[in-house]
């Protein structure tokens, strides 16, 4: 892997899937006892400054990590040149991050559920409008990404 390898994970808000794919793969890195730098965004701007919504705060708790702290915010430019890997959960954030991508930039698109065997062009649902059931569901989603994606990054 390289060293400069970093990942930025994005979906709409910044509050439900993205904060949890960041977590998740926090998760991974951290038992693999790999060092990169790690961020999540949303392409929106509704949500910037606010803590993870609280059912994806619950769901990312009952699998032991706190993500109290994480505040959304919206991509930007610099994310293009900051990242080496930028990781969107659904083909709309991914439409829209080919949309903000400057020429120059280098940055590796890609969507979450990609990286799992057999998801390609599958998009990690939104859980925002329907009940708590929907984030532990996101939380499988994006947990086994992480993995998957981690393993890809160090081969
Ligand atoms: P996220 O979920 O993109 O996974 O953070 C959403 C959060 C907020 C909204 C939509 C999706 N919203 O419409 O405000």
């Amino acid at each position: 892997m390289s060293r400069k390898t970093s990942v930025l994970f994005v979906c709409l808000g910044n509050i439900c899937r993205s904060p949890l794919a960041e977590a998740a793969f926090r998760a991974a890195c951290e038992r693999a006892g790999v060092e990169m730098e790690i961020d999540s965004a949303g392409t929106g701007d509704w949500h910037i400054g606010n803590a993870p919504d609280k059912r994806a705060q619950a769901t990312a708790r009952r699998h032991g990590i706190d993500i109290s702290a994480y505040r959304a915010r919206q991509v930007s430019q610099e994310d293009f040149s900051r990242f080496s890997h930028i990781v969107a959960m659904d083909s709309n954030n991914l439409e829209d991050l080919r949309d903000l991508q400057p020429a120059a930039s280098t940055a590796k698109l890609s969507m979450m559920l990609e990286h799992v065997d057999g998801h390609r062009g599958r998009s990690v649902a939104d859980p925002y409008f329907g009940g708590e059931e929907g984030f532990e569901i996101t939380w499988k989603d994006v947990s086994r990404a992480a993995d998957a994606l981690l393993e890809r990054l160090r081969q």
